[in-house]
């Protein structure tokens, strides 16, 4: 997601009233990191040191939560993200491969977004679909029984 100046401007004047309103409240600090990964779809250092400035923190402390929790992304996402699922049950069934196929067709790796800003790549844990192992999740779409060999395809669908 790439963002205008204008939308940066309001979004940080929405992060800004969301701080003003909750800075006092106890453990403030989750709740407004994902307001912020909300409105940006990333925490920038710049979005992490004003948040660290306003709850007079150590911008080091936020890095660190944003680190921490797989639900925070210190990267832009992609136009698409795209998980293969690493749980057991996909494991088993050749999850690894798909993820290694993936890797290989958008020349990125897990945890990263293309160059072109179009995928983003995760590992996930399971899904809640083993029955369908090994899966991959594009969006909100759900591809499984795949084999190396389905991933081309799929994926042109998006490219
Ligand atoms: S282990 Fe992959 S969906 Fe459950």
């Amino acid at each position: 997601m790439s963002l205008t100046n204008e939308q940066k401007e309001q979004n940080y004047a929405a992060l800004n009233a969301f701080i003003e309103e909750h800075k006092n409240d106890r453990g403030p600090l989750m709740k407004i990191m994902q307001k912020a990964q909300d409105l940006f779809g990333y925490l920038s250092l710049e979005t992490q040191t004003l948040i660290a400035d306003a709850l007079h923190v150590p911008v080091t402390e936020v890095y660190g939560v944003a680190t921490f929790y797989a639900q925070f992304s210190l990267q832009p996402k992609g136009e698409h993200v795209l998980g293969v699922c690493t749980g057991t049950a996909c494991y088993v069934k050749g999850s690894a491969a798909v993820l290694e196929e993936v890797e290989r067709e958008l020349n990125c790796k897990s945890g990263h977004t293309t160059e072109d800003g179009k995928f983003t790549i995760q590992a996930t844990r399971c899904l809640g679909c083993c029955g369908l192992a090994p899966v991959m999740v594009i969006d909100e779409q759900v591809y499984g029984r795949l084999v190396p060999a389905d991933v081309a395809g799929i994926l042109d669908k998006y490219r």
